[in-house]
């Protein structure tokens, strides 16, 4: 299935229950594959993407990460290979290398719910815990999980607040005046 791509950008939610019909392994593959295509700092590639589908370790992996509150069916740990940006001569915190990471989780997401699937990110985790889970190398640091799933019927509220900010809500046009600071805290 494949839809108009502004109608999946407008229509993607977080879905945070999920029913245990598995992900086909094609899926998985074209939403992996879409993570190839986002756009990255540099092009240096430099996320590391850890496909979980087990049942037992997605278990393991919900009970070290609070935030996870759905129970998918499949799980895309995104990592950053530190060691690898330290080589390149980036500061391991490099701003682009979290913003790559957002990057592909996005394009993922997207890809999923292209595909039908639903999808929910995830940064409340234990790194440390994940790490060890998932006995990733010590110079891969794990900064999202991509959750990965069909969408159940019914959906627990979205959280914050319960108006959607338009793009006008967001939007500055051109140079900002003095009164800038009060226009972006109203
Ligand atoms: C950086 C980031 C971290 C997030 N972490 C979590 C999380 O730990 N648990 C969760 O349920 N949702 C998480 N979310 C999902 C947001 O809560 C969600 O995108 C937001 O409420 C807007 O809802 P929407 O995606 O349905 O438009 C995260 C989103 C982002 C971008």
């Amino acid at each position: 299935m494949s839809r108009d791509a502004l109608e999946v950008i407008r229509t993607r939610r977080a879905v945070r229950a999920m029913t245990s019909e598995p992900v086909r392994r094609e899926q998985l593959e074209q939403i992996l594959d879409a993570a190839a295509h986002a756009p990255n700092a540099g092009n240096r590639r430099l996320q590391r993407l850890v496909v979980i589908d087990d049942d037992a370790t997605l278990r393991v992996l919900r009970m070290v990460s609070p935030g996870m509150l759905q129970r998918p069916a499949a799980a895309v740990v995104i990592c950053i290979d530190v060691a690898r940006a330290v080589e390149y001569g980036l500061p391991a915190r490099s701003s682009g290398l979290f913003i790559d990471v957002g990057t592909a989780a996005q394009t993922m997401m997207l890809a999923a719910h292209a595909l039908g699937l639903g999808s929910g990110p995830v940064t409340s985790f234990s790194r440390a815990a994940v790490s060890t889970v998932l006995n990733l190398p010590a110079r891969w640091s794990p900064e999202m999980v991509v959750c990965l799933g069909h969408a159940a019927t019914t959906q627990p509220s979205p959280v914050g607040p319960h108006r959607r900010s338009t793009w006008r809500d967001l939007t500055y046009w051109g140079r900002l005046g003095s009164d800038a600071t009060t226009a972006a805290g109203s």
